[in-house]
């Protein structure tokens, strides 16, 4: 029987990650994997894979629509779907490849397998058995069904089998508006397919900034996405490779049909924890599914930790990796600690969406006096140069004290321009704080100073 100070068991951004802080915290860790690759969803099958599409996609939306005006003339690009699944493939393994090196450099023993826990202080793994001081589960999720779809992953699929579909399909339904359908419904779009968005809500992107998610609507219609909103779909039926889509429009509970080569069932994800055995140990359980843990991220049961999607909050890949680090830290006796008021959000489309913080309606709810500076990318040379004028940066920030309480960015590098402002609010800075700091010109986040600028005398570029 091997023993080590630490057993994770999932290697997705939350496992790899905490197995990494505990050994170099001088914890003899091991981490175990069910998959044949190390990663989990996020770099198998979720957030890697779609960002290398999301990225071809997005080159051929610009040779198609930009380069002509830039003065690139030439034989224009056409999709060759097989190469771009390869080009997605090789971005993964880099990936995976990348997670074994870094636990041979941190002696980390991978052991492959799927785990179960008889008790605690023990992981069984086949017929092997470890013992374990501490065991961190961080087994993640896995898509959510709906009554009435049947996801066979080649007609009607989730998230997985939309990475690799066989071919482009002509028509998409995709049910969801959330993260997932706007992103991969998007790859699609742009590789030509009809795309049609049912959502059961009369919004995209539940939980976002009301003004945001109007905006973003706007412009995914404009790049040729039909929404069919305030609809719940009732059953999907398959046949000879096509699908029909029935669903009720809740104004007025008329029933409707759509036909569709594919269908991508994207109405949210669930905690996994399949075989692992926490019934036996009488973990206590949210009545969502999810893992419940104390701030330490310990779970009711001595000895056993949890992170990441398997527990509540937001099911990122970021989110995961911060806890993943915490709860090392907690166990090898530092306080780890994890600010859940500063998590960003980003929705990796073009343009991306990016979030932190508080909304105008969570502030509204709370009755709380703010003021918001918002700036459009429309007054940022950076972005008129490059054809991204689109979107605006919003900062709200409490009406008194000036402190930053959230932001909001449809526009151009999103995802990486709201991290300043992570920065910002983890230091419990004001709008001024960021207003009053030097940014290089020309670039995008020059709209993030103009936007916190806003929310005091005004702009200069408006
Ligand atoms: P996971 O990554 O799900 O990893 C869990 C691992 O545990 C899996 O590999 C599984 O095989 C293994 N496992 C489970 N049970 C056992 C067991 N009993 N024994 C052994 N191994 C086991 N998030 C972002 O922040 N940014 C994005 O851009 C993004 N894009 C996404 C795109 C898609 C299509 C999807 C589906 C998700 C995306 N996400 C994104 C969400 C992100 O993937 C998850 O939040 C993240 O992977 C959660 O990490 P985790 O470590 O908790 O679990
Ligand atoms: P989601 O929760 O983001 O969106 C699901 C959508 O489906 C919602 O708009 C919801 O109203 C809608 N819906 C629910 N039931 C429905 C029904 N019966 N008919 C029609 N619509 C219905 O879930 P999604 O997109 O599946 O993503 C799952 C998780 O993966 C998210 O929580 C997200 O955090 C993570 N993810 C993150 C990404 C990122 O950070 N860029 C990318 C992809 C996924």
């Amino acid at each position: 029987m091997s023993s080590y100070d630490v057993i994770v068991i999932g290697s997705g951004p939350g496992g790899y990650v905490s197995a990494i802080r505990c050994a170099q915290l001088g914890l003899k860790t091991a981490c175990v994997e069910g998959r044949d690759t190390l990663g989990g969803t996020c770099l198998n099958v979720g957030c890697i894979p779609s960002k290398a599409l999301l990225h071809a996609s997005h080159m051929l939306h610009e040779a198609e629509h930009n380069f002509a005006e830039m003065g690139l003339k030439g034989k224009s690009p056409s999709v060759d779907w097989p190469q771009m699944q390869k080009y997605k493939q090789s971005t993964i393994d880099t990936n995976t490849k990348g997670i074994e090196f870094l636990f041979k450099k941190n002696k980390i023993d991978w052991i492959k397998g799927w785990a179960t826990i008889p008790e605690a202080g023990r992981v069984k793994v086949g017929d092997d058995v470890h013992e374990a001081k501490n065991i961190i589960i961080a087994t993640g999720s896995e898509p959510a069904s709906l009554p009435g779809v049947e996801v066979d992953e080649k007609t009607v699929v989730s998230s997985t089998g939309a990475l690799e579909l066989n071919k482009v399909p002509k028509k998409m339904v995709v049910i969801g508006a959330g993260v997932i359908g706007l992103e991969l419904g998007s790859v699609y779009a742009r590789l030509g397919a009809e795309v049609t968005v049912v959502e059961f809500l009369d919004h995209i992107t539940p939980g976002m900034d009301a003004e945001v998610s109007k905006t973003f609507q706007k412009m995914l219609k404009k790049q040729g996405l039909t929404f069919v909103m305030g609809a719940a779909v009732q059953k999907t039926e398959t046949a000879r490779g096509k699908a029909k889509i029935t669903y009720k429009l809740r104004k007025d509970d008329s029933e409707h049909v759509l036909d569709a080569d594919a269908v991508l069932l994207a109405t949210g994800r669930k905690p996994f924890v399949d075989g692992l055995g926490v019934n036996d140990l009488g973990m206590q359980m949210t009545d969502r599914g999810q893992i419940q843990v104390n701030d330490k991220w310990q779970t009711s049961v001595p000895g056993i930790y949890a992170i990441g999607d398997v527990i509540e909050g937001p099911m990122l890949a970021h989110k995961a990796e911060d806890e993943g680090m915490a709860a090392a830290e907690q166990i090898a006796g530092q306080h780890g600690h994890v600010n859940y008021g500063v998590i960003p959000g980003v929705i990796y489309t073009h343009p991306e969406v990016a979030n932190v913080g508080a909304t105008e309606d969570s502030l509204k709810a709370e009755g709380r006096a703010y003021k918001v500076g918002k700036f459009s990318f429309m007054g940022n040379a950076r972005a008129k140069a490059n054809f991204a004028g689109d979107g605006f940066v919003k900062i709200l920030a409490d009406k008194e004290t000036d402190r930053i309480l959230g932001c909001h960015i449809i526009g151009p590098a999103a995802g990486d321009l709201i991290h300043e402002v992570c920065v910002a609010m983890e230091f419990g800075a004001s709008a001024q704080d960021l207003a009053m700091t030097c940014h290089a010109h020309p670039t995008y986040s020059e709209a993030v100073r103009e936007a916190a600028l806003a929310c005091g005398d005004g702009p200069i570029h408006m």
